[in-house]
């Protein structure tokens, strides 16, 4: 991920957990949108609870500031089970690992965030761990070494990732329950907005609220994030009231446009269209073109180009759509003999 924070990264840093924790919706029922996750969520807690037992394993896959800890937060709290957190780069021999299930008392929800970065042993020992709930810790080196045999409780994992597609399969198949996490629709980020909105004491019109989510590249966090600096904006300028205008003229100076994109994503763009001629190019020399690593500009820049139609993913490589051209205030390949012909009658005037 890039070092510093741009205010549309969907990543967050340590003053913005803070922030959060005020935030963030405590059960089901106050966690809005991506009705189907929840649906789903729902019917497999309720149905673990009837039995009595901890619930399946669940994978959370979406990306970052889609509301994936919150989301194992609120399944620990609807078991009524104590949460333990910790992440895949955390875990680097499979010792740290056997450390952490080995504590685990009955029932406890294990929370692994960014699972797709374990160590490979941790990861295969993982495996068993979730099957048969069951660990081989190994004792000693070379011929002499032991595997001494260790039951563990009955726990709940939750993995959560944001690149689902570098699980490797025996780990992917052994959650009962995969949620998949969509970017959210703007009347979505409304209610997330306003919901914030009453819990910090910000007059967020209606109008307000929905220029935010708007520039919001349909993740809560960024909303969340954006209608801080919206309320810094209104305090100073505009009696702290934020209506439409209000929202508009406070992201205009923070360089976040109306589509939401900020400078990574016109540089995505503008390095697509003006050195590759639109594409195709390939994502490594996109990256390198913009100075940013290729998993930040695939995990944080493309998913929302993509969804606003600015960018596709071909086998050949990124291309700029169209409309990309157009939010550059550029023309298109090939469109000046089209223009041209439009406006030859327009010059006969
Ligand atoms: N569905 C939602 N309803 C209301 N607020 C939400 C929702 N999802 C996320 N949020 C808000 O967005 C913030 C970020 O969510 P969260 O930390 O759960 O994201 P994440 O997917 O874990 O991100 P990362 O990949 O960076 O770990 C939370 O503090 C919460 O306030
Ligand atoms: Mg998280």
């Amino acid at each position: 991920m890039s070092d510093s924070l741009r205010l549309v990264d969907g990543a967050s840093d340590e003053e913005e957990r803070a922030a959060e924790l005020a935030l963030r919706p405590k059960s089901l029922d106050e966690f809005i949108g991506q009705e189907r996750v929840r649906d789903q969520l729902g019917l497999v807690l309720d149905a673990a609870k009837g039995r009595g037992r901890p619930a399946d394993h669940i994978l959370l896959s979406g990306g970052p500031g889609l509301g994936k800890t919150t989301l194992a937060m609120i399944v620990a709290a609807e078991m009524e089970a104590p949460l333990r957190i910790s992440s895949g780069p955390a875990i680097t021999h499979a010792g740290d690992l056997a450390a952490v299930l080995s504590s685990l008392a009955e029932g406890e929800v294990l929370f692994l965030d960014e699972v797709h970065r374990m160590a490979r042993p941790a990861e295969e020992m993982l495996y068993m761990a979730m099957e048969d709930f069951r660990v081989d810790v190994v004792v000693g080196k070379g011929p002499g070494a032991t595997a001494i045999p260790l039951d563990l409780p009955h726990f709940t994992l939750i993995g959560a990732t944001t690149r689902a597609g570098l699980l490797p399969a025996p780990l992917r198949d052994r959650f009962g329950f995969t949620a998949h996490m969509d970017l959210y629709e703007p009347a979505e980020l409304e209610r997330v907005l306003a919901r914030s909105a009453r819990l910090l004491g910000i007059d967020l019109r209606k109008d307000g609220g929905r220029e935010v989510a708007l520039r919001s590249r349909g993740t809560p966090r960024i909303a969340n994030r954006l209608l801080r600096r919206v309320r810094d904006f209104a305090e100073v300028r505009a009696k702290g009231v934020v209506t439409g205008p209000v929202a508009a003229a406070a992201l205009e100076i923070y360089e976040v446009d109306a589509l939401g994109l900020d400078r990574l994503d016109r540089a995505v763009l503008t390095a697509l269209v003006k050195l590759f001629g639109g594409g195709p190019v390939g994502l490594s020399t996109l990256a390198v073109a913009v100075g940013e690593e290729a998993e930040t500009v695939e995990v944080v820049a493309e998913p929302f180009l993509v969804r606003a139609g600015l960018l596709a993913r071909t086998p050949r490589g990124r291309i700029a759509t169209p409309a990309a051209w157009a939010h550059l205030g550029l023309a298109p390949p090939g469109a000046d003999r089209v223009t041209g012909a439009m406006t030859l009658p327009l010059d006969e005037d």
